[in-house]
């Protein structure tokens, strides 16, 4: 079996999803549920003996500590994690809690059960650690995609609390020897991601008919990956990935924000058109994000290459199902948008209102 962490959350949850799809062997998922934990989410794995949810924070050693012994993981995927930019900027303690030291005490409870195992089962075992290119900074309009190779350069809490912990994943296989993989991987969407991310923020607001907040003047560029192929490349680094090497993930496709707002607005002015207007008079630029970063873009030769990995999906065709998956799931959208949410947005966007 395979121990996933943070499996609760948007990717976790789609990683689970798939891999009960696919695979046969069972996976444990280990989530404190945050805000951005939604069990809800995992509905359709509830009923399948081959999954069990844990509450738990990653950061409690005694407990991973109990999981690892009683059930054997042959790996460890570690989603776990504080995951937004505008949320580390407003509160960044959580993230070195949960992303440093959580990633810490977890990297010292997988050492300690790692050392205890023989021969082949010791061999074998993973430590697949799940990160973001946001640890490399901002790119200049004509430099070149991010590779494995370039410097850390983290700019908000969130990137440095993944570069810190990157870092200790890293130093865990040059002094340990533990086999750990590090993937990097550009901004995800598709089903399940929680409405304060761009694409899904934009979608949930124009339903309502609100406005559609685009930070500063939206040129900003980010490289779109369709969470399902984010999914397939964890589970083939986890397969063939080479213990201590780090893999850069995206999908070539690289499209400023105010290009991705109207297109969430083609599709929705396609399949629910407002009773009046186009969806594309909600949107409204206001304040810049402090310290926003302009450009991100990722070389994802290394994975196609050394792995033979390659995305199904192309951008036309991940939005269309995405905005199609939100039109379907209302109920989702509805309790997601609990007490806690309207007051993040309550106290975030009016600080934004340019
Ligand atoms: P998310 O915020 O949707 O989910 C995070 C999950 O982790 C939640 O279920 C939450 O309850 C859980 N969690 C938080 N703190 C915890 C703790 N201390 N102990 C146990 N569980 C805890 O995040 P996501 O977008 O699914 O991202 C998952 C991972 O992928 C993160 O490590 C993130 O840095 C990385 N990543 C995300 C993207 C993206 O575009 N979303 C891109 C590249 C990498
Ligand atoms: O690049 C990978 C990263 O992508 C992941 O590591 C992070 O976990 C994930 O949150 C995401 O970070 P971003 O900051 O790029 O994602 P976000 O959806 O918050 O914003 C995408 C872009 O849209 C960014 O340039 C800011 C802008 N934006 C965002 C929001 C929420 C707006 O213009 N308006 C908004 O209301």
């Amino acid at each position: 079996m395979i121990l996933v962490t943070g499996g609760s959350g948007f990717i976790g949850a789609n990683f689970i999803l798939d891999w009960l799809a696919r695979a046969d062997e069972a996976v444990i998922n280990l989530d404190a549920l945050t805000y951005a934990g939604n069990p809800e989410n995992l509905a359709a794995a509830a009923a399948d003996e081959r999954y069990t949810f844990v509450q738990g924070d990653i950061g409690d050693a005694e407990l991973v500590a109990g999981l690892l012994a009683r059930h054997h993981p042959r790996a460890i995927i570690h989603f776990a994690a504080e995951s937004h930019v505008d949320r580390s900027i407003h509160g960044p303690e959580a993230f070195i809690q949960t992303n440093i030291l959580g990633t810490f005490r977890l990297l010292e409870a997988a050492r300690a059960y790692w050392s205890g195992l023989d021969g082949r089962v010791r061999q074998q075992f993973r430590f697949v650690h799940v990160s973001t290119d946001e640890v490399y900074g901002s790119l200049a309009e004509d430099e070149p995609a991010f590779d494995e190779t370039h410097r850390y350069e983290p700019n908000s809490p969130y990137s440095a609390s993944k570069a810190a912990s990157d870092h200790l994943v890293r130093a865990y296989h040059h002094t340990y020897g533990l086999p750990v993989l590090t993937s990097n991987c550009s901004n995800n969407y598709g089903p399940y991601q929680f409405p304060e991310k761009l694409i899904p923020l934009m979608i949930v607001n124009a339903l309502a008919g609100k406005p559609l907040p685009v930070y500063g003047d939206g040129r900003q560029i980010r490289d779109w990956l369709y969470v399902g192929d984010h999914c397939s490349a964890i589970r083939r680094v986890l397969e063939a990935g080479v213990p201590g090497e780090t893999y850069n993930v995206g999908g070539w496709n690289e499209i400023p924000n105010i290009d991705i707002v109207r297109t969430v607005c083609v599709l929705l002015d396609e399949l629910r058109p407002l009773a009046r207007g186009s969806c594309r008079e909600l949107i409204t630029h206001v304040a810049d994000r402090p310290g926003h970063d302009r450009r991100y873009a990722i070389d994802a030769g290394r994975i196609e290459r050394e792995l033979g990995w390659r995305p199904a999906e192309t951008f036309e065709s991940g939005i269309r199902k995405t905005v199609q998956w939100y039109l379907d799931n209302p109920a989702w959208v509805r309790n997601v948008q609990t007490g806690a949410y309207r007051a993040w947005i309550d106290a975030h966007y009016p600080r934004h209102v340019g």
